[in-house]
């Protein structure tokens, strides 16, 4: 991939999606945005513009005076609107290490609480949409996307490849279920044209440093 200047704009999404059941309960899962918050400071350290969009429930925002805009989003439709608003105007890379969810709920209460009832509950859930497949669609000469796949460690390469082509992703960060609540990383940053490479079990904090300079490398 060819280098981008010091100063380009670098969007990460970033921590889990909520998705509506009613208006107090929801579907989400695990993700802290930790990782994401991470490459927001590494991308602010090296001199890039940074638009961190950040899910609900996430370790705090970096609050830096210049060079960097954080946006909120709760569910998969609201990080669809902040995407479309976003890209590919506003940024040159996108890191998409939000969590964004496979499903939600088909029928949202969305001003209301579902009672309970004796008989159980049974909640239909539809696919959302592939959103960085939807910026991969939109994006113009030059951006780079970049995606990421955690996965169980047997299944991990295969599965980061077979993304990569299925989203038509620049590269995939592919790291295993582990990382989860974990302070470690043991990330590979897989390329489109195969190759491959690791910087070994990583603070997240190093990760992001590491990350960020192969991904924005002049
Ligand atoms: O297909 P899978 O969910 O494993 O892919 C993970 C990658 O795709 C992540 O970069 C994630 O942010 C993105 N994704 C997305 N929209 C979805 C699901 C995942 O953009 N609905």
């Amino acid at each position: 991939m060819p280098g981008l200047p010091q100063g380009a704009t670098v969007l990460i999404t970033a921590g889990p999606t909520y998705e509506p059941i009613d208006s107090v309960r929801f579907i989400g899962n695990r993700s802290s945005g930790r990782l994401g918050v991470e490459l927001a400071r590494a991308a602010h350290a090296m001199g890039h513009n940074v638009i961190l969009a950040l899910g609900p429930n996430t370790v705090p925002a970096p609050n830096f005076a210049d060079r960097l805009r954080v946006e909120r989003f709760r569910s998969c439709t609201d990080l669809e609107s902040l995407l479309a608003r976003l890209w590919p105007e506003q940024a040159d890379v996108l890191i998409m290490a939000a969590a964004v969810a496979d499903y939600r709920p088909k029928h949202a209460e969305a001003s209301g609480k579902l009672r309970r009832q004796a008989e159980g509950l049974t909640i239909e859930l539809e696919a959302t949409p592939d959103l960085v497949a939807g910026c991969v669609q939109r994006r113009r000469p030059g951006q780079r996307i970049i995606g990421f796949a955690l996965e169980p460690a047997a299944q991990l390469m295969a599965s980061a490849a077979s993304k990569i082509k299925r989203k038509g992703l620049d590269a995939i960060v592919a790291n295993s279920l582990e990382t989860m609540d974990s302070d470690e990383i043991h990330g590979t940053l897989v390329q489109a044209d195969g190759s491959s490479e690791s910087p070994g079990p990583l603070s997240k904090s190093m990760f992001a440093a590491w990350l960020v300079d192969r991904v924005m490398r002049v």
